[in-house]
């Protein structure tokens, strides 16, 4: 099959597109950096040219409200027009498990009006819904630290590594659309401040990190309970002590 991976240079994307080549399909992968852009249409229709599926994993340049609603928006618009008359059949895009309950957060705000876009469009559909990537740890500490403190939630997460993502929209987007959304997470439930402390540690870091209930997370106060998948959620190895030593080990 064609499938044309948007955001395929990304961390996820590069790892889809692998997959994919790996099973013996030609997957293309489309962004800025190959000048296809989806924000300003560019290159699209001709990238999308005789492609059966799209799987589209970008990001926002951006996490700050506005910008990633704009991005999610026009870019979701301008990718569905250019579907259609490419005769796509399979639409598949990576949000966030929670996102419907997260709407304290600009960035899952947009998130929610990317899932709307693509769920009212004719495109037959599949949306994956992963939990907080492993290699998001670091960034989640940058965006908490205030010195050499990073206050975070003691909200559950079930966070999973970018792998088991790459592995399971591989597999969706080569089967049936599905015309609704799956849930993926990791093996095991952490605190998010204790996820980062373990990180932190174990890579060295010496910031210490402080459980505060009402530290925002992305722009929203978190439940206990708002980031974990529900009982249906497919769950996907390894464990993230597994994956500390196998991408980063101690010296
Ligand atoms: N981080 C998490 O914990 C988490 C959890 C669940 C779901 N997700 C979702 O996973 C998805 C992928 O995240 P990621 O961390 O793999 O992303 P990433 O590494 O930041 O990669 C972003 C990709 O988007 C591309 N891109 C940026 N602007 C574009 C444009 N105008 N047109 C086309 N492509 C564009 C980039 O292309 P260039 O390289 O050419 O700039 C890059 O390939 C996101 O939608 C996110 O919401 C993330």
């Amino acid at each position: 099959m064609k499938i044309v991976v948007i955001g395929g240079s990304g961390l996820v994307g590069s790892r889809v597109v692998a997959r994919l080549a790996e099973h013996g399909h030609e997957a293309i992968a489309a962004s800025p950096n190959s000048g296809v852009n989806t924000v300003i249409g560019q290159g699209l229709a001709e990238v999308l040219a005789g492609a059966q599926v799209v799987v589209d994993v970008s990001n926002s340049p951006s996490l700050e409200d506005e910008a990633a609603l704009e991005f999610f928006t026009t870019s979701t618009r301008n990718l569905l027009a250019a579907e259609q008359p490419a005769g796509v059949g399979h639409h598949l895009a990576l949000s966030v498990v929670g996102t419907e309950r997260l709407q304290g957060s600009g960035y899952l705000r947009a998130k929610l009006a990317q899932e709307k876009l693509i769920k009212e469009s004719a495109i037959p559909y599949s949306i994956v819904h992963a939990t907080q990537f492993f290699e998001f740890f670091k960034s989640i500490a940058d965006a908490a630290t205030g010195g050499a403190t990073v206050r975070l939630s003691p909200a559950l997460i079930q966070p999973i590594a970018a792998d088991a993502v790459a592995d399971a929209v591989a597999r969706t987007a080569v089967g049936e659309p599905i015309n609704g959304t799956i849930e993926i997470a990791g093996p095991e439930q952490f605190g998010l401040d204790e996820l980062v402390r373990k990180g932190l540690r174990f890579r060295g870091d010496p910031r210490q990190v402080v459980a505060d209930p009402e530290a925002r997370y992305y722009g929203a106060r978190l439940e206990e309970r708002v980031l974990l998948p529900g009982a249906d959620a497919r769950i996907l190895d390894p464990r993230f002590d597994d994956w500390l030593v196998q991408t980063a080990p101690p010296t």
